[in-house]
């Protein structure tokens, strides 16, 4: 298991360049199994939850090839319509490939995801859909067992605007007889990237980005070659840590209209934020000020950004309340920041952040993805090393992480145990 060592003190300078979003590139990989003609992706992170997508893509039966950030997935042929419990619980975004196989094929058996660090998480919005795209929807011995002969449009509601949820039954609507509408949609720029894919492969769909999708079947789609979306939140990730730093880092190829809300709150904070078409030029002073956030569905603010936010609050000047509406346990990395002398107090689904003079460096313990980095950015502030542990949760969904902050002027390192 590799730790990551950060040593405090530098100010972040210079350029950075976005990976592809790893959420928008999960579903569109697996969305290549709803056709047997090859399908070419650009712009794919090199993070390792697309290893574990792809490898799931190869023992389903597809081929597969991948040449730095190109990806070439052809699913002729498939030799299983099974997700087994190891892959899914290495990675919940599995469970997206349900209904791909299901409108394929007419069955699928895929293990259901249980729940994780940040929260729950059912399926149950997923499950529902299917059903009401006409499939027959058992879950047995923790496995998700569909059936259908033909799957049939439908008006569906989704109780919350779930992104895994829109996103699975948008896929399977796309090869159902007639039309579907999806109310209450999630309007994330990963689904509107889903769409504009499937869209290319011969879909039939309006309203992507808003909350009532509708599709209109088609009996078959085709190959599609698309450029994945830059990554949101990595590139949210980077303005971030050079706000905090009190540095001047350009992110390239970060989309200001993707991070609005973001860049609201960095401005309230004392931020300077420079928007161009390349990127977003970000420049901090000395002390940020505190300001509150309460992450949303798209547009609102983003609970992937909530933890690196919450670093960055933990040295503003004042005393800032962030809440958490998405997940129900998402403050894991409260009270590793605690460890490094912030003062951080969770009630509920709320943290009071009380802004400190400085962090010390301590060994810390990463939770989830966005709680690693979260670590990471607050060792970039802290004085003295902090040893990052359980790095692993961070390599699932940032590509080269120690690299990019190292060109920016941190020190970083990367140890293996
Ligand atoms: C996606 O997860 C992202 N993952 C998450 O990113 C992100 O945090 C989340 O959306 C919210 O933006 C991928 O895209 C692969 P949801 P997803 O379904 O789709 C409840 C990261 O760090 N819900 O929108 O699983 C659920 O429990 C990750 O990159 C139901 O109740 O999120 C949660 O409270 C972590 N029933 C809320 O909806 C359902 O059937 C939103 O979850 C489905 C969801």
């Amino acid at each position: 298991m590799d730790t990551i060592v950060v040593r405090g003190g530098s100010r972040l300078r210079g350029e950075v360049a976005v990976e592809g979003a790893k959420n928008a590139a999960l579903p569109i990989l697996f969305a290549a199994l709803l056709t047997d003609e090859p399908c070419v992706f650009h712009n794919v992170p090199q993070v390792v939850d697309v290893r574990t997508a792809l490898r799931l893509l190869a023992d389903l039966g597809a081929e597969v090839q991948q040449e730095g950030t190109t990806v070439w997935v052809r699913a002729r042929h498939l030799r299983s319509v099974e997700a087994p419990y190891e892959l899914v619980k290495t990675m919940r975004a599995s469970f997206l490939v349900l209904g791909p196989l299901l409108a394929r094929t007419g069955r699928a058996r895929v293990s259901t995801p249980g729940g994780c660090a940040i929260g729950a998480r059912p399926v149950d919005l997923h499950l529902k859909g299917l059903q009401k795209l006409g499939a027959t929807v058992d879950v047995v011995h923790g496995y998700a067992e569909a059936e259908v002969q033909r799957l049939q449009g439908a008006t569906i509601y989704l109780d919350v605007p779930s992104v895994g949820a829109t996103e699975h039954l948008l896929m399977v609507a796309c090869l159902a007889e007639g039309s579907t509408r999806i109310e209450q949609a999630a309007r994330e720029p990963e689904v509107v990237d889903l769409a504009r894919v499937l869209i290319g492969m011969g879909a039939r769909i309006s309203g992507a980005g808003e909350d009532v999708i509708t599709v209109e079947g088609v009996s078959r789609l085709h190959g599609v070659e698309h450029t994945i979306v830059p990554d949101r939140i990595e590139a949210g990730t980077f303005l971030i840590g050079g706000a905090m730093t009190g540095g001047d880092v350009f992110v390239r190829d970060a989309r200001a209209d993707h991070l609005h809300a973001l860049l609201l709150k960095l401005k309230e904070a004392g931020a300077e934020v420079l928007e161009d078409a390349a990127g977003i030029r970000i420049r901090g002073h000395t002390r940020l000020r505190s300001v509150d956030v309460k992450t949303m569905p798209y547009p609102g603010f983003p609970t992937d950004l909530q933890a690196q936010f919450m670093a960055a609050m933990t040295r503003a000047e004042g005393r800032a309340v962030i809440t958490e509406t998405i997940f129900e346990n998402r403050f894991l990395h409260a009270v590793e920041l605690n460890r490094l002398g912030a003062d951080i107090k969770v009630q509920g689904n709320a943290a009071v952040v009380q802004g400190v003079e400085k962090l010390t460096g301590a060994p810390v313990m990463a939770t989830d993805l966005r709680a690693s980095v979260s670590l990471v950015l607050a060792g970039l502030v802290a004085e003295g090393e902090t040893v990052v542990s359980r790095v692993y949760h961070l390599d699932r969904g940032y590509a080269r992480l120690e690299e990019k902050l190292r060109a920016l002027g941190a020190w970083v390192e990367r140890r293996r145990e």
